[in-house]
């Protein structure tokens, strides 16, 4: 089994026992209730890395009070035994008191790539998600940390805070792994019916749709006027968004967008459920 490491303590001298003996480490953190698109994170980091960690945290400074932070899911044995499977050495799992102590009171934030879509819609999001990665990548100091593009705005987030405060771990964007329907994996996914995993496919088959469409030179508003209409034929019970923005700064596109990213924001009963494909 992964060695499970629950302390800042432990995690240091776990980790600089490795590093004295030149081994490299990859860091892949997330919030658990683990799935094949974590686990393509962490066969990646140990194709590139000699050790791989994985961090399991729900994080509460990143789910707003009225949120599923109390019911996401938890599973840590059930993770373990997937990360086993998948030949990762170590999981860090602090409780909320180590990730943080009594007095901890600071916050990274970063500027306008946080602010449109998820930012508008879930505006105290990124600064808890920035937080967190940012305390993590620090306390775990690998050599390489593995996001998904799954979750397109925070790995740009993510990358835009490693290059500002020049954190030392290289970030690495990892393609989204889906069904073979094209239902992108998510820890979410376990809060849908059957029938509203079959109503959850239109998000992608949208999402490719809006990219042909691109492609053959449709003009942006109608296209995405169009994509919205489709989804609300499909049932959703609210759109946050579906939209083709520029890839790097996630703003409309403009004359300077050299590549375009598509991305979607829709909610099905109680469950938000986000994708994105490149333009
Ligand atoms: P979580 O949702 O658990 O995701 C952990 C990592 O797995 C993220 O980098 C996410 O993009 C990636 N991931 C999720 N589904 C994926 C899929 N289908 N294909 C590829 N990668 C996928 O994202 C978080 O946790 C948190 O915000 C975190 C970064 C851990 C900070 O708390």
């Amino acid at each position: 089994m992964p060695q499970i490491l629950r302390n800042p303590h432990d995690l240091k001298s776990y980790i600089s026992e490795r590093i004295a003996t030149g081994k490299t480490i990859g860091f892949v953190p997330t919030m658990g209730a683990l799935h094949e698109g974590h686990l393509t994170l962490a066969r990646r980091a140990l194709s590139e890395c000699d050790e791989c960690i994985v961090s399991i945290f729900v994080n509460p400074k990143q789910f707003a009070p009225h949120e599923d932070f109390e019911k996401y899911p938890r599973a840590l044995d059930k993770d373990s035994n997937l990360l086993e499977k998948s030949g990762v050495q170590s999981i860090f799992a602090p409780s909320i008191d180590v990730m943080y102590p009594p007095g901890f009171q600071s916050t990274v934030t970063v500027g306008s790539i946080s602010k449109p879509l998820e930012g508008e819609f879930r505006p105290h999001f990124f600064a808890g998600v920035a937080t967190v990665v940012t305390r993590l990548l620090l306390l775990v100091g690998a050599h390489k940390a593995y996001f998904g593009e799954k979750d397109y705005q925070q790995l740009q987030v993510i990358k835009t805070l490693q290059r500002d405060l020049a954190i030392p771990t290289e970030i690495i964007g990892v393609p989204t792994v889906r069904e073979e329907s094209g239902l992108a994996l998510s820890s979410r996914n376990a809060y849908l019916s059957d029938i509203q995993k079959q109503q959850a496919l239109t998000i992608i088959t949208t999402l490719r749709k809006m990219e042909n469409e691109l492609k053959s030179g449709a003009e942006i508003h109608q296209i995405e006027e169009a994509a919205r209409k489709n989804l609300e034929s499909a049932g959703f019970d609210k759109i946050d968004y579906i939209t083709i923005r520029d890839a790097e700064t996630l703003l409309p596109p403009t004359i300077e967008t050299k590549k375009h990213r598509i991305l979607a924001a829709a909610w099905l009963g109680q469950a938000r459920l986000i994708d994105n494909i490149p333009g």
